[in-house]
């Protein structure tokens, strides 16, 4: 039986707007010792899963357990054996990074000592030594992730939930708790994190599952999401948007799948299986056809390449989905991209 297992969970909110269905029937299931991340856009429902799963709030119906234990039942015992980085640091502003460990070591009823030397510890490993003296206050938002991060680590958890760990960081603080993640991973701790970037979950995940409208819409290894949508993608942007059409006429013929039209309708984009053949390809036919270009070039699939696979629209879409149903912005995003 896998450490994390959740089967049909469902929340609805209440708003004044009307009820939005944060979870829709979710499944999961993470092996231990393994990280899965989940993978989805803003208001998919990440933040609602893991407040369920760690006990901070109970779902209308479904049932999860961790490490056997009935989350809903059992919330107590739940807890004692996980640890949580919220989306939003808890800390305490006034207390210094050291006084925020210790004070939750003392809180999980370590003594005195062991929550001292505890503190020490995780200021080493987060290498806040630094601002271990100082007021949480004066932290930047790196800091304050790094010292969150700890205040999770303090009771040794086996199985460890991460909302957003690394979202407003910069790369290289970014990649430090990259890091201090694979090492947790690699001494035992089971990892469920949401994240909004495929190559974070690319990164750290064994198996990413991708949520939408607070269900799982897709699952697999990051290899296998990629390959849903093709491998590597031609990308030009036009200097004349009105050669958009001769423009897609020669993207279908070296690509595989539809031609996607994005920004202001100047950049194209088509998934290719030859690589930068294909590039080169494109661009003999673009400039036979006296087509201008402003830009071209290769990349990978993006996380916005597979939810508009998977979904019809972009996980950027910033369109209102308080109701939580499939609403104009979808539609819309649909028409964008034909
Ligand atoms: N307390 C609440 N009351 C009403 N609606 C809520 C509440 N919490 C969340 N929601 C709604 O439930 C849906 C899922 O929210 P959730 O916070 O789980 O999304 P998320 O995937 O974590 O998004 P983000 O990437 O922005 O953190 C959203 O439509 C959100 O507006
Ligand atoms: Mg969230």
């Amino acid at each position: 039986m896998a450490i994390i297992e959740a089967s049909g969970l469902t929340k609805t909110y209440r708003s004044k707007s009307g009820p939005v269905h944060a979870l829709a029937g979710l499944d999961l299931s993470v092996p231990q010792g393994t990280v899965k991340a989940l993978l989805g856009p803003n208001g998919a429902g990440k933040t609602t899963v893991v407040k369920v799963l760690t006990t901070l709030i109970t779902p209308d119906t479904g049932t999860a357990t961790i490490n056997g234990i009935d989350v809903v039942a059992e919330p107590q015992a739940t807890r004692r054996s996980i640890g949580v980085s919220g989306q939003y640091a808890a800390v305490d502003e006034n207390l210094t990074g050291f006084e925020n460990l210790e004070m939750i070591g003392r809180l999980y009823h370590l003594g005195h000592r062991t929550a001292r030397q505890r503190a020490r510890e995780l200021i080493d490993v987060f290498d806040l030594s630094e601002a271990g003296d100082r007021p949480v206050k004066g932290f930047s938002g790196g800091m304050r992730r790094r010292i969150d991060l700890a205040g999770a680590l303090v009771m040794n958890p086996r199985v460890l939930f991460l909302d957003e760990p690394t979202t407003g960081l910069d790369p290289r603080s970014r990649l430090a708790l990259w890091s201090i993640i694979e090492d947790l991973v690699a001494g035992g701790t089971t990892v469920l994190l949401t994240t909004q970037y495929l190559e974070e979950a690319d990164q750290l995940a064994d198996d990413i599952a991708v949520i939408d409208g607070g269900k799982v819409i897709a699952e697999g290894t990051s290899d296998h999401l990629k390959a849903q949508v093709g491998g590597h993608r031609v990308v030009v942007t036009l200097v004349d948007e009105s050669d958009g059409d001769a423009a897609t006429t020669v993207l279908r013929r070296s690509g595989v799948g539809e031609v996607e039209v994005s920004g202001d309708g100047r950049t194209r984009a088509v998934a290719v299986e030859a690589g930068p053949h294909a590039l080169q390809q494109v661009l003999a036919d673009l400039g036979e056809a006296g087509i201008e270009l402003h830009d071209a070039g290769m990349r990978r699939p993006t996380l916005d390449d597979v939810f508009l696979r998977l979904t019809g629209h972009a996980a950027t879409d910033d369109d209102d989905q308080a109701d939580g149903s499939p609403g104009s912005g979808r539609a819309k995003q649909k028409e964008a991209a034909r």
